[in-house]
């Protein structure tokens, strides 16, 4: 009979496992002691997470031998900052975690990216595990250890490298999510279908993902392990995971960021593939077949904002480097391809591809 729980080994250093499938969130203690000595659990979640699952992780955790302690701090991206940050800081602190404890980050993006920071930076380093419940950590921040906290510059402007210990991934925590959180994790599924092959992307080019979620995770984080393998610290090949993401972290700009991040990254998707074929720059006509499977799953495929705010907003962004920014072109459904333009193009690059919404 064939599991329902797939494993994937992320080969970074150190390596750990992504777990991924329904009910796994009673197994998290116990996978948790299978990579880490039994200890104190910090658990970090949100006002809206702890409502549904922190009580049974701080029993499963205890179950399994650690003691634990938990800070629960508002949901919202707009409680991404230095300031909530600190909160957790100060808690572990006031908790007298030691550097053979552990952070337990349970919930989305938001949660995982500041429980991990704070894991990061808490007494220069101490273990952290993540356990996602949205699909967008699921497929994407979840893996690969970047953390983050936004600034009033901007986006993630703060942040570190912190490789989790192991990943619990339970898909039946994505059950109770509102269909735009769902559309928020197809964008990213179906960006890394466009970067992996058609075998992923077929999977996400449909009205019913829930049909295909546990595959659909499984393929997204498999993917997302080999690049992040080859280029733990985002020098090289792992940059190509930000296809989309330049007009995309435009759009969200452009909007103060009342444009949801996956539902901007759809658009900025559609924008780039649009370009590259009309540019020139493609192998295979594809764009359309982007902007449907977008569609399909109730996403954007443009914007209201023009061209010319749209290459203002990205130039500011931390992508730019000197005089050029690196967009990731689509060629076809399987490959894409950095490439370097010099920033006075990048509106005509955006014109190219633009479509209002
Ligand atoms: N979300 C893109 C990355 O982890 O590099």
């Amino acid at each position: 009979m064939e599991s329902t729980i797939q494993t994937i080994l992320v080969n970074t250093k150190p390596k750990y496992t992504v777990s991924i499938g329904p009910g796994l969130l009673a197994q998290c203690g116990e996978l948790a002691a299978g990579v880490l000595t039994p200890c104190r659990a910090a658990i970090v979640t949100d006002s809206t997470v702890a409502k549904l699952y922190l009580a049974r992780v701080e029993e499963y955790f205890q179950a399994a031998g650690f003691s634990v302690c938990a800070h629960v701090f508002p949901a919202g991206e707009e409680h991404k900052n230095l300031s909530t940050l600190s909160e957790i800081l100060e808690f572990l602190a006031g908790e007298q975690l030691t550097r053979s404890d552990c952070v337990v980050a349970l919930g989305g993006g938001v949660c995982g990216d500041m429980a991990g920071f704070a894991a990061g930076c808490y007494l220069r380093g101490v273990k952290f595990i993540q356990l996602p419940t949205t699909f967008l950590s699921a497929v994407d921040s979840s893996v690969g250890g970047k953390t983050a906290v936004d600034l009033r510059h901007g986006k993630n402007l703060a942040g570190l490298f912190l490789q989790p210990s192991a990943v619990v991934c339970d898909t039946d925590c994505l059950q109770t999510l509102s269909p735009t959180e769902l559309a928020d994790g197809a964008a990213e599924a179906i960006k890394t279908g466009v970067l992996s092959g058609e075998a992923l992307f077929s999977l996400t080019d449909t009205d019913d993902l829930f049909r295909n979620l546990k595959e659909i995770i499984t393929r997204c984080v498999a993917f997302k392990a080999t690049v992040v393998e080859q280029d733990e610290l985002d020098n090289g090949v792992r940059r190509t995971l930000n296809l989309g993401h330049t007009a995309g972290h435009a759009i969200e700009a452009c909007s103060n960021y009342g444009i949801r991040h996956g539902h901007a990254v759809a658009a900025g998707l559609a924008i780039i593939a649009r370009a590259s074929e009309a540019l020139g720059w493609a192998e295979e006509p594809c764009a359309a077949r982007i902007c449907a499977a977008l569609q399909r799953n109730n996403l954007p495929t443009g914007t209201d904002y023009s061209p010319a705010a749209l290459a203002r907003a990205a130039l500011a962004d931390k992508k730019r480097r000197g005089g050029e920014i690196s967009l990731v072109i689509p060629q076809k459904i399987g490959k894409c391809e950095m490439k370097s333009v010099p920033v006075e193009e990048l509106e005509s690059i955006f014109a190219a591809g633009w479509e209002n919404c």
